[in-house]
C-alpha cells in the first residue's frame, strides 16, 4: 500500500503511476462505500480552507460535500473573499491558514502561488486548478474511463480535442503517459502543449509505462480508433474574451461534432467533458458570447453532447468520490 499522509496534491508529475493508482482504486472504494451506506468517516475534527480565485461549480461542490461526508468542516473562501493576492501574500497567507486549518484546496491563475501556499502552510494543499494543470480532474477522468470500459487503463486510446495549451491538454497528456495509456493531443501547432515543461516529462513516462503518445494537428488521423474523445472550452477562465475571434478560427476545424465521431471509426465512441462546457446557444461564456461568434464558437455541437455516448455527468459526479479520496489519503486517521 502507498502512504500519501502529508502530501500535497499539486501536479501530476509529483505522484509515482503506482500511487496515482493508489489513489483510483481509493476512490472507486469510497464510491462504492457511499453507495453501500458503509462509508467511515476518517476526517472527523479536521478544519478545511477552500480558496477560489477563480468560479468553480463541480471543485467547490465536490471538496464541500466530500468534506462533509468524511466529517469535516469547510470554509469557503470565494475570489474576493480573502486578502490573498490583494493586500496581502501568498506566503502570508499561506502562513496564517496553516496555523488555523488542517489542509488547504486552491484555485487561481499560476502554479508557483498553490506551490508556494503548499511550501509555506505547513499542511496539505490540493489544486483545485492553475493556468498549468488540472489533477483533481484527472482522477475523476480516468475513474470514469475505467468504470466505462472492458479493458485496464493501459489499453485504452483517447483523443483530446481543442486547447492543448491549457490546464487540460497538460494534465491529459501527462497522466495518460503516467498511466501508460494511448493518448491523443489533436491541436493546432501553436495550441499544442510546451514542449520542455510538459511533452518533455510525458515522454520521459512513457518510456517506463509504454504509453502512446501522438500529438498532431490532423483530426482525422488523432481520432481514428480511439475509446474517448474529449474536449474542453476554447477559452479558459483569466483569458481576455478579445482571444475568442483568433481561437474560433483556429479551432473551429476541432470541433467535437458527428463527423469527428464518425471519423473515429468506434461506434462505441465516448465523449468526455471536463465542464463547463458550451455546447448551445443557452450557454453563455462572457456577456452574450453567442450573439457574438455564432455557433462557431462551440467545442462540442449539442448532437455530440447530448447523445448516449456523453457521459459527462457520470465524470462531474466522480469528482466528488476522488476529491475525497485525495483528501483522505493526505489528511485521514
Ligand atoms: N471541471 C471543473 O473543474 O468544474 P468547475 O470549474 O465547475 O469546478
Ligand atoms: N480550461 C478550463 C477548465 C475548466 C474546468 C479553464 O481553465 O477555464
Amino acid at each position: 500500500a502507498f502512504n500519501l499522509r502529508g502530501r500535497s496534491f499539486l501536479k501530476e508529475l509529483d505522484f509515482t503511476p503506482g500511487e496515482f493508482a493508489f489513489l483510483l482504486k481509493l476512490s472507486a472504494d469510497l464510491k462504492a462505500a457511499k453507495y453501500a451506506g458503509t462509508e467511515r468517516q476518517r476526517l472527523r475534527g479536521k478544519n478545511i480552507a477552500l480558496i477560489f480565485e477563480k468560479t468553480s461549480t463541480r471543485t467547490r461542490c465536490a471538496f464541500e460535500v466530500a468534506a462533509h461526508d468524511q466529517g469535516a468542516h469547510v470554509t469557503y473562501l470565494d475570489p474576493s473573499g480573502s486578502q490573498m493576492g490583494h493586500k496581502e501574500s501568498v506566503k502570508d497567507t499561506a502562513r496564517v491558514l496553516g496555523r488555523m486549518f488542517d489542509g488547504i484546496e486552491y484555485r487561481g491563475s499560476a502554479q508557483a502561488d498553490v506551490e508556494e501556499l503548499a511550501a509555506y502552510s505547513g499542511v496539505p494543499v490540493w489544486n483545485g486548478l492553475t493556468d498549468e494543470w488540472h489533477p483533481t480532474q484527472m482522477l475523476a477522468d480516468m475513474l470514469t474511463m475505467k468504470e466505462h470500459s472492458d479493458k485496464p487503463l493501459h489499453d485504452i486510446s483517447f483523443a483530446y480535442l481543442g486547447d492543448a495549451r491549457n490546464n487540460m491538454g497538460n494534465s491529459l497528456l501527462v497522466t495518460g503517459a503516467m498511466l501508460g495509456m494511448d493518448v491523443r493531443l489533436v491541436a493546432p501547432k501553436s495550441l499544442q502543449p510546451d514542449s520542455k515543461s510538459v511533452v518533455k516529462p510525458a515522454k520521459d513516462l512513457a518510456k517506463q509505462t509504454g504509453a502512446t503518445i501522438t500529438i498532431t494537428d490532423d483530426v482525422a488521423k488523432g481520432v481514428k480508433g480511439v475509446d474517448y474523445l474529449y474536449t474542453d472550452v476554447w477559452v479558459s477562465m483569466g483569458e481576455p474574451e478579445e482571444v475568442w475571434a483568433e481561437r474560433i478560427k483556429l479551432l473551429k476545424p476541432y470541433q467535437v461534432n458527428d463527423k469527428v465521431v464518425k471519423a473515429t471509426g468506434n461506434r462505441g465512441v465516448k465523449f468526455m467533458h471536463c465542464l463547463p462546457a458550451f455546447h448551445n446557444r443557452e450557454t453563455k461564456v462572457g456577456e452574450n458570447l453567442y450573439e457574438k461568434t455564432g455557433l462557431d464558437a462551440l467545442e462540442v455541437t449539442e448532437s455530440v453532447f447530448e447523445s448516449p455516448r456523453s457521459i459527462v455527468f457520470d465524470e462531474a459526479e466522480n469528482r466528488l468520490h476522488t476529491i475525497k479520496a485525495i483528501m483522505v489519503a493526505t489528511l485521514g486517521d
